[in-house]
Formats: structure tokens, sequence, C-alpha cells
């Protein structure tokens, strides 16, 4: 499916802009940096169909992908959390935004939810869950950045983050290890992501 039509369609500021919820979606969450517009280029095989950047925070909206000829998945980028000095204004819409999208986008089947290996889950992605718990929408726990750590390290912070996410009711139990710079993890990326369109 990722070898054909695969295209940016549109940045949603707002609920009223989103396309009309007639495919599954899968949406990409986690904080500014973690790498979700890289790893959504690994997965769809494409360059830089999703812009990355050194920035964090740069993206504010859902950005929007299609997959296939016709559609048959859409992608979702959503906008980064937890960077620093971020203005409480933005923090406030980001978090409407977000929680209004997990709330109601029904064709949302699942989320991808990005910790950064060198990281871990923090408490600003202990929110995320929360939020993803409370709204009901089943997320997969992602490792990101997996070439920058040593294998043991490698191995404690999977440890740790299989023992977050099974605190967790929306949280699948296993989680998926990747690296975008190395191309790791990214097939078992996409077949959860086309078993999760396909629910
Ligand atoms: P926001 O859109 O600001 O929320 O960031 P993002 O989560 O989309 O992160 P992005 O994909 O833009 O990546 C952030 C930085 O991390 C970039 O400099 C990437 O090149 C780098 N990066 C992303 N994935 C990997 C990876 O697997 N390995 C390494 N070494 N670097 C990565
Ligand atoms: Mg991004």
């Amino acid at each position: 499916l990722f070898a054909g039509r695969v295209e940016f369609i549109k940045s949603a500021p707002a609920l009223k802009f989103l396309p009309d919820p007639d495919v599954p979606e899968i949406a990409f969450a986690g904080r500014s940096n973690v790498g979700k517009s890289s790893l959504l280029n690994a997965l769809t095989g494409r360059k830089s169909i999703a812009r990355t950047s050194v920035t964090p925070g740069r993206t504010q909206e859902l950005n929007y992908f299609e997959v296939g000829e016709p559609t048959r998945l859409r992608l979702v980028d959503m906008p980064g959390y937890g960077f620093a000095k971020a203005p409480p204004k933005v923090v406030e819409n980001w978090r409407r935004l977000v929680r209004d999208f997990l709330r109601g986008r029904v064709v949302l089947k699942r989320t991808l939810l990005l910790i950064d290996s060198r990281h871990g889950v923090k408490p600003v992605d202990e929110d995320m869950m929360q939020m993803l718990d409370e709204a009901g929408v089943g997320y997969r726990v992602v490792l990101t950045k997996a070439d920058k750590i040593k294998a043991s390290e490698l191995e404690a912070v999977t440890a740790a983050t299989i023992a977050a996410a099974r605190k967790r009711t929306a949280a699948y139990p296993e989680i998926i290890v990747t690296s975008s710079e190395k191309k790791m993890g990214i097939e078992d990326l996409r077949a959860a992501v086309l078993q999760d369109s396909l629910v």
C-alpha cells in the first residue's frame, strides 16, 4: 500500500478543516522533536513528505497525508507537545485541538505514541497517555531514535516503556522499537498500521 500513492493533503488548524471522515485514520503523537515526521517519512518510504525540523514545536496543526489510490488510509501527523518556552496560549490551543480530535474523530482507528529512546516515558508523555485513555483511543507506544543509544540502554528503556504501557488501559501491551535513520522496526510498524487501519 505504501509503495503506491502517498500525498500530503492539508494542515488543519481546527477541526472544521478536517477531511470528510470517509476512510480510516492513524495518528502520530509525541513530544516535539521525538521524530514523528521522520517516522512518517520512513513508514511511507518517502524522503521528506512530512517536514522534519531541528526546531521543536514547528508543527502546530494536524497534518494530513493520504495513502492509496483511491484513498484507503489517512495518516495524521499531530502537533508535538512538551517543548520548553511554549507560550501558555499555544499549550492551551494544543490541548483543546488534540482533545477534541481524539474524542470526536470516529474514523481514528489508532494512535502511535512516540517516545524518544534516549529519554523514555516522561510526565508529559503520561499526560498524553491519560488523554488517550480518557478518549478511549487505542494506542501503540513506539520508541524512536534507537540508533542513538547503546544496546544495553535500549534494553533498559524498552523494559521501562513496556511497564509504563502495561499500566494503561488503552495502550497495547507491546511496543515497537524504531530508528527512522537506520530504518529499524519500520516493517513491523507498517504491519501494525495496516492491521490497525482494518479494525
Ligand atoms: P515536531 O514536528 O517539532 O513535533 O518534531 P517531530 O516529532 O516531527 O520530529 P522530526 O521528525 O522533525 O525529527 C526531529 C529531529 O530528530 C530531526 O533533526 C531528525 O533528523 C531527528 N531524528 C528523527 N528520527 C531520528 C532517528 O531515528 N535517528 C536519529 N539519529 N535522528 C532522528
Ligand atoms: Mg513534525
